[in-house]
């Protein structure tokens, strides 16, 4: 059976992988065309990476779905470490992107590829960890976890409401994801290629 926490799970991860991407050629894009970038966007993204995933996706892995597991099987105790310690990190590196970034806006000069090597580094761990997540995690919990268990998986996960997995951003959250929608080029927004 496809439980709506896989689903939920699978696609919170696409959103992720997609804005990460987005990130990436943005800045490389800026770089190459040598023109500095909209830094409001880029603000607007990290803020997402911020509330979303790091606030409602990798805590709910960390807080509910991970001791699940481990309660359930032994067997992948060492990859749940180690994405746990992942999570753990993900506060501080996300802040330590933000800082980056206002270095960049602010002081110019090589703080600009400082960043795109932070931004590259960060990108890089999370496509491993959720690939990790993916290969190692999900197929465990398929197999170990009762209906008890995914009865409150779905149910916290529904309650995520990422709207870039396709829900109404809140009136809070609107301008963020207008801002981000109408400037960032694809994969994740409607912005014009860089020229
Ligand atoms: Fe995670
Ligand atoms: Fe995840």
């Amino acid at each position: 059976m496809l439980h709506p926490a896989l689903t939920i799970i699978r696609e919170e991860h696409q959103a992720l992988a997609a804005m990460l991407r987005s990130l990436s050629m943005l800045l490389a894009e800026h770089r190459r065309k040598g023109i500095p970038p909209d830094f409001g966007v880029l603000r607007a993204m990290l803020l997402y990476v911020d509330e979303f995933p790091e606030k409602l996706h990798h805590t709910k892995e960390s807080e509910l779905l991970f001791p699940m597991l481990r309660s359930r099987s032994t067997e992948a105790a060492d990859v749940l470490d180690k994405l746990d310690h992942d999570h753990a990190q993900g506060e501080r590196a996300i802040r330590d992107l933000q800082h980056d970034l206002l270095a960049y806006e602010v002081l110019g000069g090589d703080r600009g590829a400082s960043f795109e090597q932070s931004v590259k580094r960060y990108v890089d761990f999370y496509l491993a960890h959720m690939a990790l997540e993916e290969d190692r995690i999900l197929p465990l919990a398929q197999e170990v976890l009762t209906e008890a268990d995914w009865a409150e998986l779905d149910m916290a996960f529904t309650k995520n409401c990422d709207p870039l997995t396709g829900h109404e951003p809140s009136d809070v959250y609107r301008p963020l994801f207008q801002r981000i929608v109408m400037t960032a080029p694809a994969p994740i927004g409607l912005g014009p290629a860089i020229q």
